[in-house]
């Protein structure tokens, strides 16, 4: 069987920074990855929060490859750190071609109604990030608040 990869990474945008340019651009970005993902068999999710990128991907290591060949081609980002990248046996994010989860939801899984906080989402370490946004997308995953202390 084809070997599994985990990839995550981070990156900064290029684009102006107007919320109707980014929400936009963003709405294209996910629609063609979830077309190119579904067809080549790779799942994952994707972050943007304050001015910066910040996506798992999994799948077939040849198929992980060559989307982060078109993904690091992308001139609507740059700057792109891989932050982690894993064999794995099974996957995080499964019947999911690119769930998108906005800043705002992530905020609030963890800090809940707190207010005078502030968090930078993209400062998250990979092996909290990941599990994270799983409890939030993947319906049976485990709450939030056990991703994080479990990480802890
Ligand atoms: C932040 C970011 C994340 C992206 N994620 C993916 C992805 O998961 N899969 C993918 O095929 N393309 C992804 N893309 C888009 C590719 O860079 C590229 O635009 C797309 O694959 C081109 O597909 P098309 O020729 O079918 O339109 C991403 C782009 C950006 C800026």
């Amino acid at each position: 069987m084809t070997r599994q990869e985990r990839i995550v990474y981070q990156s900064h945008t290029t684009l102006l920074p107007d919320a109707e340019v980014i929400g936009s651009a963003i709405d294209d970005i996910v629609e063609s990855a979830r077309r190119n993902n579904e067809r080549h068999g790779l799942t994952g999710a994707l972050v943007f929060s304050d001015g910066m990128f910040m996506q798992v991907l999994e799948g077939p290591a040849p198929a992980v490859d060559m989307a982060m060949a078109r993904i690091q081609e992308d001139k609507r980002h740059k700057d792109i750190r891989i932050l982690r990248r894993e064999t794995i046996d099974s996957r995080m994010f499964p019947d999911k071609p690119l769930a998108f989860v906005s800043a705002a939801t992530i905020r609030e899984a963890v800090m809940g109604s707190g207010k005078g906080f502030s968090m930078d989402i993209c400062r998250l370490p990979p092996d909290i990030f990941a599990p994270l946004l799983r409890s939030l997308v993947v319906p049976a995953a485990m709450s939030a608040s056990s991703a994080i202390k479990r990480s802890a």
